[in-house]
Parts: structure tokens; sequence; C-alpha cells
């Protein structure tokens, strides 16, 4: 598997920035994500199968979340916590996260792959993130969600199913990258990877994390995970 460049992960940031205005007519299934109301009313009953596992899972009072964009699951997060921090690429992204624009929480730009803090959280989320994780950085990104997590400290995250490839707005695929189309036409290169639910467990595990990730029928992958107390 080519690894992926600097480059590669700086066109990813900025094709979302580029994104950010139509972004989330893929979450609430409008215009070319539209699947009629039948598909549309699965869709939404699997993400709150999903959704139902973030609201089951204790936050602490002390929140990371990686690449909250513009804040479709950050709105759930916040009401939970006393404190949260967001830390995401793109800040045409953030713009659009009505949680950002609050004065009590911390809001960071910066390439996560680059970003580090000594700061410990009760609880880290990420959503539609992981499967932009290039394969050749995923230990070293669980490495980081246990180094941000307190000992005891809780994970979730939510993603793509690999049904996904199959959406209108993916013009192709290569190894773990793909190629996406905007409304206007123009395309850029991410990286997608549907992780495996061992490869996931695995990763975490080498991290000091015990994940469960499940599945829902069609569209997501979700997972909570724990931060082991005892010395790896
Ligand atoms: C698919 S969106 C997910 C947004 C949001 N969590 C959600 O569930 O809708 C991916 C997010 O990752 C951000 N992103 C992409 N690459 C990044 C990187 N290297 N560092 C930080 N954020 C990045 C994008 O700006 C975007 O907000």
């Amino acid at each position: 598997m080519t690894p992926v460049t600097d480059e590669q992960i700086a066109e990813q940031i900025a094709y979302y920035s580029s994104r950010a205005p139509e972004y989330e007519d893929w979450w609430h299934r409008r215009g070319v994500f539209d699947k009629g109301p039948e598909v549309n009313a699965r869709w939404e009953a699997e993400a709150a199968q999903a959704l139902a596992a973030l609201t089951s899972l204790d936050l602490g009072s002390d929140a990371l979340e990686v690449a909250p964009g513009t804040g479709t699951w950050t709105v759930h997060v916040a009401p939970r916590v006393a404190r949260l921090t967001l830390v995401d690429g793109s800040q045409a992204m953030l713009d659009l996260n009505p949680v950002a624009a609050r004065e009590d929480v911390r809001t960071v730009v910066a390439d996560i792959f680059a970003w580090d803090t000594e700061e410990r959280f009760d609880s880290v989320v990420f959503t539609f993130w992981i499967s932009h994780v290039p394969r050749e950085r995923l230990d070293a990104f669980f490495a980081g969600v246990a180094r941000w997590l307190r000992p005891g400290g809780r994970v979730f995250f939510v993603d793509d199913a690999p049904v996904a490839a199959t959406e209108s707005h993916v013009a192709g695929t290569a190894g773990q990258t793909m190629v996406r189309r905007l409304q206007d036409g123009r395309e850029a290169t991410i990286v997608k990877n549907f992780y495996r639910p061992d490869e996931l467990r695995a990763a975490a595990d080498a991290a000091g994390i015990d994940l469960d990730v499940r599945s829902t029928p069609t569209y997501f992958q979700y997972a909570t995970g724990v931060r082991r107390t005892e010395p790896d």
C-alpha cells in the first residue's frame, strides 16, 4: 500500500474546506444523497443506533473531539461535558460548527498528525474520521488517543461502512485514497480506509485501549473503548 504524503493530507484538509458549505447535505440526505423516504429512514435509524452508543458512554467532564467538522456530533457531546476541546484542520468546517463558536469551548485549527498536547482528557471522540487516517499512521494515531486519555478514559467513534464508496460524490478509488467530486465539479483526492474491526481492535489494543467495535446493518461502524488503567 502506497504511503500517504503530507501533501495528500493537506489536500484532504483543503477538500473539506471547499466542501464545508455543502458538507451536511451528506449527513441530512439532501440533494444527490437523498435516496427516498424509505432508505433515508433506514440511514437515520442506523445513525440513531450509533448515537445511542455515544449517549450510553460516560464521557466524564473533560472531552477532546478530533476532526469535529461542522459539528453534527459535537452537538451531542457538548451538553454532556463541562470542558470541550475541538481540533480540526479546517477553519471553514469549524466556522459552521455551532459549538465551536462558544467562548467556553477551546477550538484548535491543526493537522491532527502534527498536533499534540500535554493535557489529559476523560474522553476522546472522533466521528467519520478514522477512515481518513492512512494505514501507516493508524498505530500512531491510536497511540496519540491513548496518550491524550487519562487511565480509564473513554473513546467513541463512528464511521462509514464500505457501502459509502458507492455514493455519487465518489469519482474513483485507488488503494487507500478516494477521489471526491464537489457540487461545482472540482475533484480532490482524500484518504479513505474501511478498516475491519480486528484491525481497529489490534491498533487500539497495542496503544492500551480496549475497543468494542460494532456495525449497523448497512451504513455505519462504531466503537466504544476504554483506556486500560494498568501500565503497558
Ligand atoms: C468526514 S469529516 C467529519 C466531520 C465530523 N466529525 C462529522 O462527523 O461530520 C472529516 C473532518 O476531518 C477534518 N480533517 C481532515 N484531515 C484532517 C487532518 N489531517 N487533521 C485534522 N482534521 C482533519 C476535516 O476538516 C473534516 O472536518
